[in-house]
């Protein structure tokens, strides 16, 4: 190529370099406009590769006006630049203002399940008084469940429709623990007396009914010492009472049954709805009297079972059924009610 043609085409491109740049409007088109002046396959370096086709006397200056091109290029781009950024700043000040006023969306804050507040309720009553706390696994061994605790050897509680055995066990040993009594026995076993523990936990049984869930929630209490007296037991558990459903809370005390413990015993309250005053009332069905737990005196043999001289020292135990308090508590008739998660239900109480 000759050097005035060669020349030629140098001025045409630095004639059209501004209109180019300030036709372009954005990022991505600026970018394709330069690769195309000065991009490895850009039209000014197609010149620079003619230079050497000029008269040698020619090419000094053809190559002076190339790099001023370039120059001008380069300072076109910045300018540029310069300006797609105003323009998107701009535009983005003149846009309707974000609405800090819209309410933000509403997200319900959770909360302790009833059951567990209940629990956590009781829990704080006796470590008020002294007990610890101690816990033991769901699934249990039949021994601590049963046997350690006397359970005769073909007691109904046992049967295939009480208990929840675990599968792949044909001998039976081992189980979803259907009370927290076995705790009891974990702890004399692991610590000398003197005892004083309460168990908080989930146990389960093949009941299911208005007021049996399969799985509910208990809490077990143990003292063991030397002179722990039916005495001790009874106040205990008014204290309890009264801390628990108010201070004019009567209580009543009626023999029972269990395996584990000699005497045993029932403990009712005074019904909290209607303090036996009606005789339709849902809550105590009129006999104005609520059961809330079973309890008793540590039977002999368990003690002896678990290596304990019951000639030295004496127990007093207690199984609290929380579902049951919680019921009470809230006045709800189903305890299944309290399993079935319904946010409306469980967020009124
Ligand atoms: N474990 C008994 C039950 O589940 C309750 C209980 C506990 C009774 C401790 C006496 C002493 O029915």
């Amino acid at each position: 190529m000759s050097g005035p043609e060669l020349g030629r085409l140098i001025d045409e491109v630095d004639r059209t370099v501004d209109v180019q740049f300030a036709a372009v409007g954005d990022l991505d088109e600026l970018n394709r406009l330069y690769a195309s002046l000065l991009g490895r396959r850009g039209s000014l370096n197609a010149l620079m590769k003619q230079l050497p086709g000029a008269a040698p006397e020619e090419r000094k200056l053809l190559g002076q006006r190339l790099n001023a091109v370039k120059g001008r290029v380069e300072r076109a781009r910045e300018v540029a630049t310069a300006r797609i950024k105003r323009t998107a700043r701009d535009l983005e000040l003149s846009a309707p203002p974000l609405d800090i006023t819209l309410p933000g969306r509403w997200r319900a804050p959770g909360r302790p399940h009833p059951i567990m507040r209940t629990l956590d309720e009781i829990v704080d009553i006796f470590v008020g008084l002294g007990f610890d706390v101690a816990e033991g696994p769901q699934i249990e061994l039949a021994r601590y469940n049963f046997d350690l605790l006397g359970f005769p050897a073909d007691h109904p509680a046992m049967d295939m429709h009480d208990t929840f055995y675990v599968a792949g066990d044909p001998g039976q040993n081992v189980l979803l623990r259907t009370h927290t009594s076995p705790v009891q026995v974990r702890e004399m076993l692991s610590h000398p007396p003197p005892v004083m523990i309460v168990a908080p936990g989930v146990v389960y049984r093949r009941d299911d009914d208005a007021s049996h869930s399969p799985m509910f929630v208990q809490i077990e209490g143990l003292v063991v010492d030397r002179d722990v007296s039916l005495a001790d037991l009874k106040g205990l558990l008014e204290v309890y009472s009264r801390r628990m459903f108010g201070e004019n809370t009567k209580t009543r005390f009626r023999p029972s049954y269990f395996p584990f413990t000699e005497p045993s015993a029932e403990l009712d309250v005074s019904c909290l709805v209607c303090f036996g005053e009606n005789r339709a009332c849902p809550q105590c069905k009129g006999t104005g009297w609520l059961e809330v737990l079973g309890c008793g005196m540590v039977h002999p043999t368990v003690l002896r079972n678990v290596g304990i001289d019951p000639e030295v020292y004496t127990g007093l135990a207690f199984g609290i059924g929380v579902d049951r308090t919680a019921n009470m508590k809230f006045a709800v008739d189903d305890i299944r009610a309290f399993y079935e998660n319904d946010v409306r239900f469980l967020g009124s109480l």
